[in-house]
C-alpha cells in the first residue's frame, strides 16, 4: 500500500532518473510531485528532464520548476561531464507533452506541506536552494514535514567535486547551510553510503530483461555515466547516490547513523564541506555513515523490475 508522500526536489541526471523510477514504482511511495532545480544540468533541462521522467512512468505527477541558480556563489559549470549535456547521458532531449506549474517550486513545496500536515516526506537530491526558499518562505513547515530526507555531503569520506565538498552542497553552500541550521531533524544521505552502493552495468542489462522500457532508459544513460566513473575514479559501476536516498525514506534500518550539528563551509578552499557543528543552537542531524549495500540494491533492481 502506498503509505507515504513523498516530494523529489531534483536536477535530473542519471542517478536522480533511478530515484524518480524507483519512487514512482515502489508500492510504498506516493510520488505526488517533483520540483526541479539546477545542478547536473540546468534548471530548464531539470524541469524537462522531471516530465519526461513522468511521462515514461506513465503517472501523473506535478512538476514545478525551481530555481536556477544558486543563492549567494556563482554558479558553477554544470555537470555534463557526468550526467551528459542533455542530463541522460548520450539519450536525446525529448520534448514532454505536459507542462510545469505555473507556481515556482520552493512556494509549491510549502503548499502541499501545509495542505498535508505532517505526511510529507521531502526527498532533495539535488542542491538545496529551493529548500532553503521554502524555509525563508514559511519557516513553519519544519513542524509540519513528516521528514526530510537529502542526498549531500559526507562526514567521513571528503567530497566527489573537490577533496572537501560533494556535488549538491558544492553548487549551493549558502542554501545547504541554511537548511542544516533549521529547527528539523534532517537525514542526510551523504557520500559516506552512497559511494559504497556500486552498480556494474550488467545490473542495468539484466534490468532491461525483465523491464524493458525503463531498463532500456537506465542501460543507456548509464553507459554515460559508468564511463565517467571509470575515467575519474577507476570505479567498474555507477555510484547510487539519489535511489538510495529515496531508499532511506521507507528504510531508514538498513543504515547506520552518526547524530550531529552541522554547518557547511562557506570559505577557504573548503567551500562546500559538511563539518560538525559546535553551535549549540543547531539541532543534531541524522548522517548515515553505513548501509546494508546488497540489501539496498536488492531493493531498488525489484521495485524496477516487478513495478513496470
Ligand atoms: C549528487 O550530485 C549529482 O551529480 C547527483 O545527481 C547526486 O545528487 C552526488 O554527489
Ligand atoms: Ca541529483
Amino acid at each position: 500500500m502506498k503509505t507515504a508522500k513523498i516530494i523529489i526536489d531534483t536536477d535530473p541526471g542519471i542517478d536522480d532518473a533511478m530515484a524518480i523510477f524507483f519512487a514512482g514504482l515502489s508500492d510504498k511511495l506516493d510520488l505526488i510531485t517533483m520540483t526541479s532545480v539546477f545542478g547536473n544540468v540546468t534548471v530548464d533541462i531539470a524541469t524537462r528532464n522531471a516530465m519526461v521522467l513522468a511521462e515514461i512512468l506513465k503517472q501523473d505527477i506535478p512538476v514545478a520548476k525551481g530555481h536556477g541558480y544558486p543563492l549567494v556563489q556563482i554558479p558553477n559549470p554544470v555537470s555534463d561531464y557526468v550526467h551528459g549535456s542533455e542530463g541522460f547521458g548520450d539519450i536525446s532531449a525529448k520534448v514532454p507533452n505536459s507542462k510545469a506549474l505555473d507556481i515556482p517550486a520552493h512556494e509549491y513545496i510549502c503548499q502541499m506541506i501545509n495542505d498535508h500536515m505532517g505526511e510529507i516526506i521531502l526527498c532533495p537530491v539535488g542542491p538545496l536552494t529551493n529548500i532553503a526558499l521554502a524555509l525563508r518562505y514559511d519557516p513553519t513547515i519544519v513542524s509540519k514535514v513528516k521528514s526530510i530526507v537529502i542526498m549531500g555531503g559526507g562526514l567521513h569520506s571528503g567530497g566527489n567535486v573537490t577533496e572537501f565538498a560533494e556535488a549538491n552542497i558544492w553548487n549551493d553552500p549558502h542554501a545547504a547551510d541554511e537548511v542544516f541550521a533549521a529547527d528539523w531533524e534532517v537525514t542526510v544521505i551523504g557520500l559516506d553510503v552512497t559511494q559504497k552502493v556500486v552498480c556494474p552495468h550488467s545490473d542495468f542489462s539484466a534490468l532491461t530483461l525483465d523491464a524493458p522500457i525503463i531498463g532500456k532508459f537506465l542501460e543507456q544513460a548509464t553507459d554515460f555515466y559508468i564511463k565517467f566513473y571509470k575515467e575519474a575514479a577507476g570505479i567498474d559501476g555507477c555510484q547510487m547516490h539519489d535511489p538510495i536516498t529515496v531508499i532511506a525514506t521507507i528504510h531508514p534500518d538498513l543504515f547506520t547513523y552518526e547524530y550531529h550539528p552541522i554547518q557547511v563551509c562557506l570559505d577557504t578552499n573548503k567551500v562546500g564541506e559538511t563539518q560538525i557543528s559546535n553551535d549549540a543552537g543547531r539541532r543534531a542531524a541524522k548522517i548515515a555513515v553505513d548501509v546494508n549495500v546488497d540489501a539496498v540494491k536488492k531493493i531498488f533492481f525489484n521495485t524496477i523490475r516487478t513495478g513496470f
